[in-house]
Order: C-alpha cells, then sequence, then structure tokens
C-alpha cells in the first residue's frame, strides 16, 4: 500500500514532543510537508525530513502537496481554521487539543466534516493509555454500577507554560488551564462516565501569579516560548461544577499555580458497586469492605503497568480509522460539548452567575 500523505502545521513542542515519533514509526503515512510561520522551524524540519517541503503558509501547502492527512499543531485559535480549510480541500484531519477556542469554531469543523466526508478527530491522548483502556472495560462491564458523581483535576503548584506568549493569550489559547488542562481531565472523566450530555454549570476563575517569578517544578509545563513582558490576560487557577442530563455531577479544579503540596492529575469515580482514583496513568479501585485499599486483581504487584503512550496510541488509533474504517472513539459532537462546558465556565466566572447548556 502506498503510504499517506501527511502535511503538518505548527512544528513546536508537541510535534516534536508527541507526534513525531508515530509519523516516523507507522507503515501507513509519511509526512511529506511541514508548515510553520517560523522559519527557523522549518530549518530545523528540514534537518529532520530532508525530503520534505517547506511552508509558512498552511492553505499553500494544502493547496500544492495533494495531502491526504493533515496534522494540526498550532495554538488553539488556529485549530478550526486550519481544519476547516484541510476537510475542504479533501484531507483527513488530527487536530492537537482542544478542539477550538469557542463554541462556533467548533460548530464549523462539525459542518467542514459533514461537508467533506473525511475522518476529523482532536487529541484525547488519556483516553488511548492502557490504564484508561482497562477502567473502561470494567466499568463496560458494569463493576461500577451507577457512576453518579466524580471530580477531576490537574493542580499544578508552579507550572505555567509560555509565559508572555501564546498559551497566556486570551486571543491565541481561549483561556488559561481550564481550556488547556481541563480538557485533557474532563474528557476524562465524561469517557468513563459513557459521554452524559452536560445541561449547567458553574464555576470561578482567579489570575493571582501571573507576576509570580518561582520557577516552574512541574515537568508538564514546558510547552510554548516564554515572551518577557508578553501578554497575561488568562485565569491561572479554575474551580467548577458540571451536571448532567442523566442527573450525575463532576466537580473540576484545574491550576498553573497555586499554593499547593504537589502537582497533581487525576479523575475520581464513584459509582454504587466501585470507585476508582486514575492518576497519572494508573488507577486505585475502592469499595465499602475494603475501604480505600488498592484491589490488585487487575493488577502486576499494586500499580498496573501499563502503555504510556497516549498520543501515539490516539494517532494510531485515527490512522486505523483512516485506512482501515475502524470506529472512531472521539466524535466532533463530544468536542463541542467540551467547548461548551469549558466556555460556559468561563461565563458563569464573569457573571457569577449558573449556565444552562
Ligand atoms: N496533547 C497534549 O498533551 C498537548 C501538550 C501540549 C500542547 N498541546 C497542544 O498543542 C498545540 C501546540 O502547542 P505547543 O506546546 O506545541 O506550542 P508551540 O508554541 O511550541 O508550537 C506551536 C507551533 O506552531 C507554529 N505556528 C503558530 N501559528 C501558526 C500558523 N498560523 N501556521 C503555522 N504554524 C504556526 C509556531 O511557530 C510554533 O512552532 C496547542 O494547541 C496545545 O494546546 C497538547
Amino acid at each position: 500500500m502506498e503510504k499517506l500523505r501527511v502535511g503538518v502545521v505548527g512544528f513546536g513542542g508537541i510535534f516534536n514532543g508527541a507526534h513525531k515519533g508515530t509519523w516516523k514509526t507507522t507503515t501507513k503515512a509519511q509526512i511529506v510537508a511541514v508548515c510553520d510561520i517560523n522559519p527557523e522551524k522549518l530549518k530545523k524540519a528540514k534537518l529532520e525530513f530532508p525530503s520534505i517541503n517547506t511552508y509558512t503558509d498552511y492553505k499553500e501547502m494544502i493547496d500544492t502537496e495533494h495531502l491526504d492527512i493533515v496534522d494540526i499543531c498550532t495554538p488553539n485559535y488556529m485549530h478550526s481554521p486550519i481544519a476547516c480549510y484541510a476537510l475542504d480541500n479533501g484531507c483527513h484531519t488530527f487536530c492537537e487539543k482542544p478542539d477550538a477556542v469557542d463554541v462556533e469554531a467548533a460548530i464549523r469543523m462539525k459542518e467542514a466534516q459533514e461537508r467533506s466526508g473525511k475522518v476529523l478527530m482532536v487529541m484525547r491522548n488519556n483516553r488511548h493509555l492502557g490504564s484508561s483502556q482497562m477502567l473502561k472495560k470494567m466499568i463496560a462491564d458494569g463493576e461500577f454500577g451507577e457512576i453518579y458523581t466524580g471530580r477531576c483535576g490537574w493542580i499544578r503548584k508552579r507550572g505555567i507554560p509560555g509565559k508572555g506568549g501564546w498559551f497566556t493569550t486570551k486571543a491565541q489559547s481561549g483561556g488559561g488551564p481550564l481550556i488547556d488542562l481541563g480538557v485533557h481531565m474532563i474528557d476524562l472523566a465524561l469517557y468513563m462516565m459513557g459521554n452524559p450530555k452536560p445541561v449547567s454549570v458553574v464555576g470561578s476563575t482567579y489570575c493571582k501569579f501571573a507576576n509570580d517569578e518561582e520557577e516552574s517544578d512541574s515537568v508538564h509545563a514546558n510547552f510554548g516560548e516564554k515572551v518577557e513582558g508578553g501578554t497575561f490576560d488568562v485565569e491561572d487557577l479554575a474551580t467548577g461544577f458540571i451536571k448532567f442530563e442523566n442527573g450525575a455531577s463532576l466537580q473540576i479544579e484545574f491550576s498553573w499555580a497555586s499554593n499547593i503540596e504537589r502537582e497533581t492529575r487525576f479523575v475520581e469515580l464513584r459509582g454504587t458497586k466501585k470507585g476508582a482514583k486514575w492518576e497519572r496513568g494508573t488507577f486505585t479501585l475502592y469499595d465499602g469492605k475494603k475501604n480505600c485499599k488498592i484491589k490488585d486483581l487487575l493488577f502486576r504487584g499494586k500499580q498496573l503497568v501499563s502503555s504510556v503512550d497516549g498520543h501515539g496510541g490516539n494517532l494510531r488509533h485515527f490512522l486505523d480509522v483512516v485506512t482501515e474504517g475502524a470506529k472512531p472513539d472521539y466524535v466532533i459532537d463530544q468536542g463541542i460539548d467540551m467547548i461548551k462546558i469549558l466556555c460556559a465556565i468561563y461565563e458563569s466566572a464573569k457573571t457569577g452567575k449558573e449556565v444552562q447548556l
């Protein structure tokens, strides 16, 4: 089979850290072109992939290269316009999270996907960890009973990505840790809960660390380039509460910086038969008899040893959908619901009121 032609938009941190490896090793596709507005990044791309063509304009790349796939790794505000252009020009499209920076932009992606009939998937790397797949199967097998509530968060002590650059500029990122980290953990919670329909939210946001000079202690905060004296008009902490049509609820908290013991990243689920806490790729099961003790039936020792390359797993799943017609585990309606939740929490934080979706 001839390899599918891939064009990458955005040769920055996440592409080099988490996409490149899959494109280099898959037998199904190969990178033939890279677009970045920064010529220095294109020089690096050319060194690494000598046979590619490089572009500073994604439209020119798509118009010229007869691509099968576009992989979008740009700042958030460019996801929707690039995805719509790629889909409208016949390309299957894989896009980094978050889906979009507002609901209208996410809806435009859905419309372009429907017009084109091509595959559109947005990165949901946590779903593709071995631990998540195993927990999901246990839930599907009915081991948890009814999951009626949960909590999730990614709370950093110090870990603001690219301070002053696009990450901390609302017009380019759509927001702070709520949209940056929330999309990961809320998605995993909803995925485990069976993607219930959100009906209302309430939330608060704070910005207290824009002038903080402490060094980051988070290995997860090395994304985005810092800009001295740049913009910081997003929150650094968000809390909230989401209610769903089926009566379930979810408490959330996300921060890039806060005075806490240490960074935590978790999804906690409460079911009528069992509860679970997922933490950084492992999970622990709880029930009434063995109060809060780790159940080791499905574990090696006390912890599950699982596949840890969630990003690669997600990209390989996308390729299976494109080449073999595998059933996609993500559909853009889930992305629209996600962006509705996040934007409504920002609205609630501004108005002080509960927002109906
Ligand atoms: N899934 C994850 O775990 C994860 C982790 C980090 C970042 N991300 C997401 O990945 C995306 C990129 O983040 P990053 O950390 O790599 O940022 P980055 O700033 O390191 O890289 C972005 C790249 O896009 C380029 N770019 C900007 N505008 C462009 C345009 N219009 N056309 C072409 N290129 C353009 C920049 O020059 C830069 O090289 C963001 O959406 C972010 O939310 C995902």
